[in-house]
C-alpha cells in the first residue's frame, strides 16, 4: 500500500487531515499520529481486524499488548471494568500527558489489544493532533509506538516512514514530538502500585499523588516485569549501530581505545560542543532523534556517558541501557 503523508501546518489543513485520518481509523485503517512522547501507530481499539494489522506492520509478537488512547481525561469507562482511587487521582493529576494506568480490562475490549490479558492499559495523550483525531474518530484508539518491533520508537515523521513506509495507510505530520521517549507504565489492578516502565513522570512524582509504588521495571527473562508487560523484554528501543553506556571519566580512554582499534565512533558525552542536555527532559527530548542521525551515518559504535543515578533519570536510563544490551 501506498502511505499518504498529510502535513498540519494551518487550521486549515489540520481540520481536513484530521477528518481524513479518523475517517481511516473507523475504517478499519492504520493511522501514525503524534503524540507529546513519541508517534503512534493507531488502529480502531475495538475492531480485532483493524489491531491485527497493528502486528503485521510493526512484526510485533502478539503476546505484547498495546496501549488504549482515549480523547479525555475522563474514567476511561468504555475499555476499563473498574476505574480504582489510585487511577483517578493519577489521572487527575497527570492526564493528559505521559502515563499509562493498567486497570481491569472491559469485555468489549478485543484479546488483540490486551495479548488475552485480564487488564488494559490506558492514556489520555497530551498532543493537540492526537487528541483531536481521537475523538472524531469516536472511538478508543488502540497505538504502539510507530516503529517496527525492536527498533527505535520515531519523535518525527520522517522516522515513521524510515521503518514503516507502504506498511501503514497515513501519516499525520505534526512535527517533532516534545517529550521524546515513552510513557511511564503504572499497574494499579493490585494492592500496590506497580511502576511497568518508567518515563518522564518519575516515581518520587508519582508518589506525591499515591504514596509507595513498587518498582518492578527491571528486565531481564523471567522478571517480573517481563512477566506482567511482556514490552519490556531487554531488546527493545534498539538503535541498529552497537552502543556503549561508558562513566563520564573513562569515556575519553574508551573512545581512544575504539579509534586506535580502527573504529569510527561517535559520542554523546555531557561535555564539549555536541554536549547533551544535563536535565531529564531536554535529555530525552533529543535522544531518540540523535540515535536516530547516528544510525543513518556509518558508524561503528555510539559510546553514550551514563547518566545519573536519580530517579528523574530512571526513564532515560532504562531506554539507553535496553539499546545498549541489544548489541
Ligand atoms: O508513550 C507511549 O506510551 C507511546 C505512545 C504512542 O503513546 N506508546 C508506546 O506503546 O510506547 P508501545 O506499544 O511501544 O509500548 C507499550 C508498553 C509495552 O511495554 C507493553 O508491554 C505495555 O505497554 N502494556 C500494554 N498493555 C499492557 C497491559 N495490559 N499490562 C501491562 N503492560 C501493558
Ligand atoms: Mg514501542
Amino acid at each position: 500500500m501506498n502511505t499518504e503523508v498529510l502535513r498540519i501546518d494551518t487550521i486549515a489543513t489540520h481540520h481536513a487531515a484530521i477528518m481524513r485520518a479518523a475517517a481511516l481509523l473507523r475504517a478499519g485503517r492504520l493511522v501514525a499520529f503524534p503524540t507529546e512522547t513519541v508517534y503512534g501507530l493507531g488502529a480502531n481499539a475495538l475492531d480485532p481486524v483493524a489491531v491485527r494489522r497493528i502486528f503485521t506492520a510493526k512484526g510485533r509478537p502478539a503476546s505484547n499488548p498495546l496501549i488504549v488512547h482515549v480523547a479525555d481525561p475522563t474514567p476511561p469507562t468504555n475499555v476499563a471494568a473498574q476505574w480504582p482511587e489510585t487511577a483517578q487521582r493519577l489521572a487527575k493529576r497527570f492526564w493528559p500527558g505521559p502515563l499509562t494506568i493498567v486497570v481491569a480490562r472491559r469485555p468489549e475490549v478485543p484479546d488483540e489489544v490486551t495479548a488475552g490479558g485480564s487488564t488494559v492499559a490506558v492514556r489520555c495523550p497530551d498532543h493537540p493532533i492526537a487528541r483531536a483525531i481521537i475523538a472524531a474518530a469516536g472511538v478508543p484508539i488502540a497505538a504502539p509506538s510507530a516503529n517496527r518491533s525492536t527498533e527505535l520508537s520515531p519523535t518525527c515523521a520522517e522516522h515513521v516512514l524510515k521503518s514503516l513506509a507502504d506498511r501503514i495507510d497515513m501519516v499525520i505530520d505534526g512535527g517533532p514530538c516534545t517529550g521524546g521517549i515513552e510513557s511511564t507504565v503504572v499497574d494499579v489492578t493490585g494492592d500496590v502500585v506497580r511502576l511497568l516502565r518508567p518515563g518522564l513522570i518519575s516515581v518520587p512524582m508519582l508518589e506525591e499523588v499515591i504514596g509507595t509504588v513498587t518498582q518492578c521495571n527491571a528486565f531481564g527473562q523471567g522478571s517480573e516485569a517481563v512477566a506482567r508487560s511482556p514490552g519490556q523484554m531487554a531488546k527493545h528501543y534498539s538503535p541498529r549501530t552497537p552502543l556503549r553506556l561508558i562513566d563520564g571519566c573513562d569515556l575519553m580512554d574508551d573512545v581512544l581505545e575504539a579509534v586506535a582499534a580502527g573504529k569510527r565512533v561517535k559520542m554523546l558525552p555531557f561535555f564539549g560542543p555536541n554536549a547533551m542536555p544535563n536535565e531529564p527532559a531536554a535529555y530525552a527530548a533529543m535522544l531518540y532523534a540523535r540515535l536516530h542521525e547516528l544510525d543513518a551515518q556509518a558508524v561503528d559504535l555510539i559510546l553514550v556517558e551514563t547518566p545519573p543515578d536519580t530517579p528523574e533519570w530512571a526513564g532515560v536510563r532504562d531506554r539507553l541501557t535496553r539499546a545498549a544490551s541489544a548489541g
